[in-house]
Parts: structure tokens; C-alpha cells; sequence
């Protein structure tokens, strides 16, 4: 990598290697980031650009600002990676186009933040409070909507107007992921196995289909054949669901510098997730206890945490994000062998063995 300062996507995947003393990996994603460097500091001055405008005074409204306080604080830009490599399979580097697509899905992610915060009662992300507690609830929508539109006008001028209407299902699926699983909230399944379908249901609308679409936009701007596309698809659905069960995992055994936000909000908001799923699978009479008595949900949080640890459903989280990963693998080695297939390879591991 040329300079000296951390590459803002891949510095914080290469820590999780190094952490872990996974050295192999953490020399991996430096080769990546060796490889992708230009294109990566392009990303971040595009995003830096934008963050800069958002951050003007503006006297007719907060909405803007608020969207560069949560843009301020970079995340882990996985998804613009995707859009990166994606493209990077089909042979095209970093263009006015590519870039314009993967700052587009920073900010459909960032948008959709920005109202999570909302639904959620989110009070702190990337170790900062939310914009919604700096700036309330309805400017943070407002902040929300403003990113999105942002994001849309950058694929519409790309002149795909296929990646456009996918985009446009890709935002509806998240609406109704969000939907179903604030339905479910606080409510205790009868049904563990219905219980699950409903939580990929959700993991794929709310997470993988944004996942799935960066890889597939990557490779559809590159030129690349309906049905390595599709592959990547598929490859993007199993790497998104696998953040998300790691999502679910650090929010029980996380560490909040690293994660930037505190543990255990999933189970004090009354979500599903899956260590609560395998939870109530390994302890039915703690499953009949809660059918019986539904408050307990929320009045015997302490009880409930240990239980989770106890049966160790974190360990068969971790288990089960593994398992997606291989799925992820075994889907990308039916892809050409190249540099841009092993990045992908070492990002799939990165997402498993995150710890922020
Ligand atoms: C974080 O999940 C939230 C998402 C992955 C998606 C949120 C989507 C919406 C609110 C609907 C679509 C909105 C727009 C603007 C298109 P989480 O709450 O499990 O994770 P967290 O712990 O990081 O909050
Ligand atoms: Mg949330």
C-alpha cells in the first residue's frame, strides 16, 4: 500500500485478523489492499467529498448534517468493497461508474442506519451517539431519506437501468424485513422451526439483499454473464446473512470499543435473533416458561443472558456464520481463479472472524 495512513475500508478487517492472530488472513487483505489501494482512496475521497458538503451550515434544515454525522465516522465499507471486486471479476477497475456505485450502496446502508437508529432507539453507533439522539427522531428519517435519494441518483446516472429496478426491490424487501421483524418483536415463538424461516426471512430482506446487490452491480457494470452474476448473487446473500448472525453474536458477546455499540440491545429490544433461537431450542422448559408468561421477555433479562451463555448458543452463532461462509466459498470456486476471486475469498473469512 502506498503511504502510511490506514486504508479506511480495509484497516479495521485486517485488525479483526490481527487480533485474532490470524496472521495469514491479516497478510491477505494487506495484498488486497496493496492491490485495490487507488480505488480505495478514491472511495474515500468521494465519501470525504460528500461528508464535507453534508456538513455545511444549512438554515433551512438539519438533515443534512445529521446525515454527515453518521457518514463522519467511516464503518467497515464492505459493501462498496463488493461493488469493487465485483466489477473487479469482470476485469474493470475504478471508473466514474464503479465509483458512483459503490458510494451509492454506502449510502443506501447509511440511510438505512439512520432509520434503524429510529425504529431501534438506537442511542450509540460507530462508538458515537446516534444521529437521532444528537438531532431527534425526525431529522434522522429526514437524514435517512435525504441518503437514499443521493444513493438513487448515483445508479440512475449509470445508465443501467436494470441495477436500478433492483435496487428499487432491494429497498422494498429491507422495508418489509424491517416490518416483519418489528411485527415479531417481544413476541415468543410456539414454533422453532417456523420461527427460524421467519429469521432468515428477515436476515436476508433486512441485510443479504443489500450484500447480494453490490456484488451483482460490481459484475453487471463489468459486462460480466447472467450467470456468474447470478453466482455472485448468491455469494453476496450467504456472505450478507453470515454478517448478520455475526451481528447477532457480537450483540452477546461483543466488545463495545470495538463494535461501537453496547450488548445485549437485540434481547432488551425483544428481537429473535439467533443465540434466542437455539436458546429456546437447548432449554424448553425455559421456551414453556416464556410461552406461559411473555413479560419475562423483558423482566428477566439478567436470567435470560445467562441462559444464552450457559447453553452456549453463542459457540453454535459462530457455528452457524461459519457454515454460511463455506457456502459462501464453495459458490465463489465455481467463479475463474484470479486476484479478485481471492480478495473475495479473504473478505468472506474477514466477515466471519470480525469482532467489530
Ligand atoms: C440494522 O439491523 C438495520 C438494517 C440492516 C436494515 C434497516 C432497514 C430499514 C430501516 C428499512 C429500509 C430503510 C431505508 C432508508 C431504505 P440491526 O438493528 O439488527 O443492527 P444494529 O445492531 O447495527 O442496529
Ligand atoms: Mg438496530
Amino acid at each position: 500500500m502506498e503511504g502510511t495512513h490506514p486504508n479506511p475500508v480495509l484497516a479495521p478487517l485486517r485488525q479483526v485478523g490481527q487480533q485474532h492472530g490470524l496472521t495469514p488472513l491479516s497478510s491477505r487483505l494487506h495484498e488486497i489492499e496493496a492491490w485495490l489501494g487507488d480505488d480505495l482512496r478514491a472511495l474515500d475521497g468521494a465519501i470525504g467529498e460528500l461528508v464535507e458538503s453534508l456538513s455545511q451550515p444549512d438554515p433551512r434544515g438539519q438533515e443534512r448534517r445529521a446525515a454527515g454525522h453518521l457518514l463522519r465516522v467511516p464503518g467497515k465499507r464492505i459493501r462498496p468493497l463488493c461493488v469493487l471486486l465485483g466489477a473487479r471479476l469482470g476485469n474493470r477497475g475504478l471508473d466514474g461508474i464503479t465509483r458512483d456505485l459503490a458510494v451509492a450502496s454506502e449510502l443506501i446502508h447509511a440511510a438505512t442506519l439512520l432509520h434503524d437508529d429510529v425504529l431501534d432507539q438506537g442511542e450509540v453507533r460507530r462508538g458515537a451517539p446516534t444521529a437521532r439522539v444528537e438531532f431527534g427522531n425526525p431529522v434522522s428519517i429526514l437524514a435517512g431519506d435525504h441518503l437514499l435519494v443521493q444513493a438513487l441518483q448515483r445508479i440512475a446516472r449509470c445508465g443501467h437501468l436494470t441495477l436500478l429496478q433492483d435496487v428499487l426491490e432491494v429497498i422494498d424487501e429491507m422495508v418489509r424485513a424491517e416490518a416483519l421483524q418489528l411485527a415479531r418483536r417481544n413476541l415468543i415463538p410456539e414454533d422453532l422451526s417456523v420461527a427460524r424461516k421467519t429469521y432468515l426471512e428477515v436476515v436476508h430482506g433486512k441485510t443479504a439483499s443489500l450484500f447480494r446487490w453490490s456484488l451483482e452491480a460490481g459484475a453487471t457494470c463489468a459486462g460480466l454473464d447472467s450467470t456468474t452474476i447470478a453466482t455472485l448473487g448468491r455469494v453476496g446473500l450467504h456472505i450478507g446473512t453470515a454478517f448478520q448472525v455475526v451481528d447477532d453474536l457480537l450483540d452477546v458477546r461483543g466488545q463495545p470499543q470495538l463494535t461501537g455499540k453496547p450488548v445485549w440491545v437485540d434481547l432488551h429490544e425483544g428481537k429473535l435473533t439467533w443465540p434466542l433461537l437455539t436458546t429456546l431450542e437447548r432449554r424448553p422448559s425455559l421456551h414453556r416458561e416464556l410461552l406461559d408468561h411473555p413479560g419475562l421477555l423483558v423482566q428477566a433479562q439478567a436470567r435470560l443472558r445467562r441462559e444464552v451463555l450457559a447453553c452456549r448458543a453463542d459457540e453454535s452463532t459462530a457455528a452457524f456464520a461459519f457454515e454460511l461462509a463455506a457456502t459462501a466459498h464453495r459458490e465463489l470456486h465455481t467463479l475463474p481463479a484470479g486476484k479478485a476471486r481471492d480478495a473475495l475469498t479473504a473478505l468472506i473469512d474477514t466477515i466471519v472472524s470480525r469482532v467489530r
